[in-house]
Formats: structure tokens, C-alpha cells, sequence
């Protein structure tokens, strides 16, 4: 099995869909759940996965990104990735770290990109009046939120929408886009998954 590194910052309901889509032909397994925040939410349905975990807290690094990834690499490269997954990792990382893992690091982002890249996506979304809306997986590259698309799911945008709604709505698709691609990849197989 390839073994794949989930990194969070929150309560990792992506990361969830992730490792329990890891099961039976998939030819992937979870290797590690890692956080930059000891008490994201997310750690603990990863132990109650059964998944190992560690946390970095960026927080005693502030201002100095290349400690902090120094300090993430540790349980990283202990964990011996074949790919690593951002789900909801809301640290930015350097070209340094990036391009140890190029090619082997997908992320997730709550856009069609390359529509609003960054934050507040559906905030975004419906300032500009959009019709549609969702997320994207990509290979991650040192450019923030560029790389190639490996993944697309659109959801339509509602009369009466509101940033939480929308969010919702595409998180409902992220739950379905992540697995989709994650499968894909991990069999080698890097044509983007187009839903629904
Ligand atoms: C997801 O919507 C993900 O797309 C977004 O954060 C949320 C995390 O939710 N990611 C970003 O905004 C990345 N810049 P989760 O912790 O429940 O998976």
C-alpha cells in the first residue's frame, strides 16, 4: 500500500472522508494524521481511527517558517510518506518544503480555481454574483493554491445563499472530491476527476 500523510489544522471532517475511503482494493493507507494545532479537532477521530498522530504547533515558531517546517518534517519523514495530503492545512509552506514533496503533495481548496485562491472563497463566490461554485484538488507547487488540477466538483449557488450555506454545500463535495482523487493518484493515474 502507498502510505498517505493527512495534514490538518481544524476538525478534519476532509481528512476523515479521506482515511476512511482507505479500506479494502484501495491501494492506499493512512500513515500519520499530523496538526499544526495540538487541540484541532480533528486529531482525535484520527486516534479513533486507529491512526498514528502528531501535532507542531506553529504558534512558539511565529515569524519563522523554516523552524516550524524543520519541526513538521520530523514526524513527516518518521512517517516515510509516499503522498501527502492538506486537508483544510491552513499554514502557508515554503518552496523549500513544497518541493521536497513536488509531485506527491495534494491539497484542497474550497474554489474552482483558479477562481479565489486564498481565503473566504465563498464570501468571494457571491460578491461576484457567481452562478456556481466549489472545490478543486490540486498537486501542490510553490505557488499558493496553483499546481496542476487533479479534481473539480461544482455545486450551483442558491438564491438566499450565504457564505455558511455555500460552505456547507461544497463541503458536502469535498467529502466526495478527496476520495475520488486520492484513489486516482495513488493507483499512479494523475487525470483530474470531474463531478458530479
Ligand atoms: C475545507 O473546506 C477545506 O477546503 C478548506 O478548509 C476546510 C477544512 O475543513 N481549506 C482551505 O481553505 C485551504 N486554504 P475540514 O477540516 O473539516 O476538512
Amino acid at each position: 500500500h502507498k502510505r498517505v500523510a493527512i495534514l490538518i489544522s481544524g476538525g478534519g471532517s476532509n481528512m476523515v472522508a479521506l482515511a476512511d475511503s482507505m479500506a479494502g482494493d484501495h491501494p492506499a493507507r493512512p500513515c500519520l494524521v499530523l496538526a499544526n494545532d495540538p487541540d484541532a479537532g480533528g486529531l482525535d477521530k484520527a486516534r479513533a481511527r486507529g491512526i498514528a498522530v502528531a501535532s507542531v504547533d506553529h504558534r512558539p515558531h511565529a515569524g519563522d517558517r523554516a523552524a516550524f517546517e524543520a519541526a513538521l518534517m520530523e514526524p513527516l519523514e518518521a512517517a516515510a510518506p509516499d503522498i501527502i495530503c492538506l486537508a483544510g492545512f491552513m499554514r502557508v509552506l515554503t518552496p523549500d518544503f513544497v518541493n521536497r514533496w513536488q509531485g506527491r503533495m495534494l491539497n484542497i481548496h474550497p474554489s474552482l480555481l483558479p477562481k479565489y485562491r486564498g481565503l473566504n472563497t465563498h464570501a468571494r463566490a457571491l460578491e461576484a454574483g457567481d452562478g456556481e461554485h466549489g472545490c478543486t484538488v490540486h498537486e501542490v507547487t510553490a505557488a499558493l493554491d496553483d499546481g496542476p488540477v487533479l479534481g473539480q466538483a461544482r455545486v450551483p449557488v442558491l438564491p438566499g445563499d450565504n457564505p455558511a450555506a455555500l460552505a456547507a454545500r461544497v463541503l458536502e463535495q469535498e467529502h466526495r472530491l478527496y476520495p475520488a482523487v486520492l484513489r486516482r493518484f495513488a493507483a499512479g493515474d494523475r487525470r483530474p476527476v470531474w463531478l458530479p
